[in-house]
């Protein structure tokens, strides 16, 4: 049956990291953060959830101006040529944000601006001169990605001023050893700037105590933002000498400075719900999520950006005040490639758009969400993914699907019998199911994705195993009762499957469901099993999945 809404369906934002747009971004990405959301938020819909879903393009800061500079184009342009592809692929993998916006509209810059006025007046934000590189030779400072060096941490010799691709660790550039400017390859040499900081260590106890206090969090997210906090927090520049970004609303620092991508990017999550209210029509429809007790805050990352989500970002609501914290932070780690950190700006790993066009989109998604880094790093092989998608989805799931629907074809007219006297294996398997079901909603609601698919796929192969069992195709030469019965089981299995299936595999599973004859005219199948009619004509078997082959170049 249809589940309605029920009257005190949850509030859950289901927020994403916002990726730069500054180059493709890889299967990494779509596994740490993207993919992950999309199943989730999936998975809330189903049962019945109010899921808002946002994020957007991160338009701002060194990633962007750098590259613009190396292609000796505008910022703006390649802005849009990112933007403009993240959106395509979305649209191709089947995500269903409640929307995807960019950071460059004039709603983001206002809340931004009204987020750092108010920090500003509730004495959170004050101005202090700083001592920052300087390239004598472009006579010009030199922020964050414009400085590479050797990693104070881990001795990393290509760390970026912002950010060590090695180790993980945010920095300061005038932290680098040896350090070099990237425009011109000079020695920078430092000169003094004013900035404004935003006072992070006036929140450690607070900061500590909401930590703390935090429940069912990946052991890694906690553990990494505590022993952050028992570092000492240091107070952390908000603005930068460049003049790409959200316009300084407080004056006393002279021109040339905006303020820092990562203090307006954390803020996109509230300014796109602030966007889409207005979209709907309701501009206060974003309270419902923000300034309501009871609403739940999810963060997809991945683990580079946990400090900026489980700090930063804290203490930014905490000190504008009435906006609801986190409520889970479940970090993925890192995928690799070969051993080496998948990288768009290296050129390690598949871009998604390569990925697309060697597989199709629910094949992707399946591949990736069972390799999903939730646990440890994962290393990730192209015949790891053709495995995945030859044995486990075509062989197990598209296979079962195909072979159930032909048989009622073939001995039923494609009109689903009707079950006979159920046995003993008949509703084993129904209960089996149904188990399934409970153990993967289980798994999805605490965002352990990976265990949530491989306990949908032990369903399906124990309706193989039902199916190898009562030998339908022998049974239909004596006793078509028999058949009938195994075949409407095996069908009432099938669609308990895709319903659990469809977070997954979207497209796929509305394929199965509508070839049973059940409704998927709501936004999201409902989670759980469907009765298929006796009676019901089905649709015709189509393959769900193509087998797939290794590129001769891989391995
Ligand atoms: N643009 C950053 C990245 O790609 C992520 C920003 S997440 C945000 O690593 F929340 F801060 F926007
Ligand atoms: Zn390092």
């Amino acid at each position: 049956m249809p589940v309605n809404k029920p009257p005190n369906s949850r509030k859950i934002l289901v927020a994403v990291a916002w990726p730069y747009a500054s180059g493709s971004r890889h299967l990494g990405h779509l596994a740490g953060a993207y993919l992950p959301s999309d199943i989730f938020a999936r998975y809330q819909r189903a049962i019945g959830n109010d899921v808002l879903m946002v994020s957007g393009s991160d338009v701002h800061g060194t990633p962007i101006t750098v590259r613009a500079e190396t292609e000796g184009v505008s910022p703006q342009e390649i802005v849009d040529r990112y933007h403009g592809e993240f959106v395509r692929q979305w649209d191709a993998l089947g995500f269903d944000w409640d929307l995807f916006t960019t950071t460059g509209t004039a709603n983001h810059h206002v809340v931004t601006q009204d987020v750092f006025l108010r920090l500003h007046e509730q004495g959170f934000i004050d101005q202090r001169s700083s001592e920052q590189f300087y390239d004598p030779e472009a006579q010009r400072f030199l922020p964050d990605r414009y400085v590479e060096g050797t990693c104070p941490h881990c001795d990393y010799k290509e760390a970026r001023g912002d950010q060590c691709d090695n180790c993980g660790r945010t920095l300061d550039p005038i932290d680098l050893i040896e350090p070099r400017s990237k425009m011109t390859g000079a020695v920078p040499e430092q000169r003094t700037t004013e900035h404004f900081y935003l006072r992070l260590g006036d929140f450690s106890d607070e900061l500590r105590t909401w930590l703390e206090s935090r429940e069912g969090w990946r052991k890694h997210v906690l553990n990494f933002s505590l022993g952050w906090i028992e570092e000492g927090l240091h107070d952390r520049a908000i603005t930068r000498d460049i003049e790409w970004g959200v316009e300084v609303p407080v004056d006393g620092l002279g021109d040339g400075k905006r303020i820092y991508v990562w203090f307006d990017a954390v803020i996109g999550y509230l300014s796109a719900s602030k966007e889409w209210a207005a979209q709907q029509g309701e501009p206060d429809a974003w309270q419902q999520w923000w300034q309501n007790d009871d609403a739940e805050h999810y963060y997809f990352i991945g683990k580079d950006n946990v400090p900026f989500h489980t700090i930063i970002w804290p203490a930014i609501l905490m000190g504008y005040g009435d906006l609801h914290l986190p409520t889970d932070v479940p970090a993925n780690q890192y995928v690799t490639f070969k051993g080496g950190k998948a990288s768009a700006s290296r050129g390690i790993g598949l871009t998604i758009g390569d990925a697309l066009d060697r597989y199709e989109p629910d094949a992707l998604r399946y591949a990736m969400a069972a390799n999903l880094p939730e646990t440890s790093d994962v290393d990730i092989t192209e015949s790891e993914l053709v495995r995945r998608i030859n044995e486990e989805l075509v062989a197990t799931w598209g296979n079962l699907v195909n072979r159930v629907v032909s048989m009622t074809h073939r001995y039923f007219d494609g009109v689903v019998p009707a079950a006979g006297e159920g046995s003993d294996a008949d509703r084993a398997l129904l209960e089996s199911i149904d188990r399934t079901l409970d153990e993967a909603a289980g798994n999805l609601a605490a965002v352990r994705l990976r265990a949530a698919l491989a306990t949908i796929l032990t369903g399906a192969q124990a309706t193989n195993q039902y199916l190898s069992e009562l030998e339908p195709w022998k049974t239909a030469k004596t006793d078509m009762e028999r058949t009938g019965t195994t075949l409407n089981i095996a069908l009432q299995a099938i669609a308990g499957l895709a319903a659990a299936f469809a977070p997954f595999l979207p497209a796929t599973s509305a394929t199965v469901l509508t070839t049973l004859g059940l409704d998927v005219s709501a936004r999201q199948p409902a989670w759980g099993r469907q009765e298929v009619a006796t009676g019901t004509t089905l649709g015709p078997a189509v393959p769900l999945f193509s087998k797939v082959e290794l590129p001769a170049d891989e391995d």
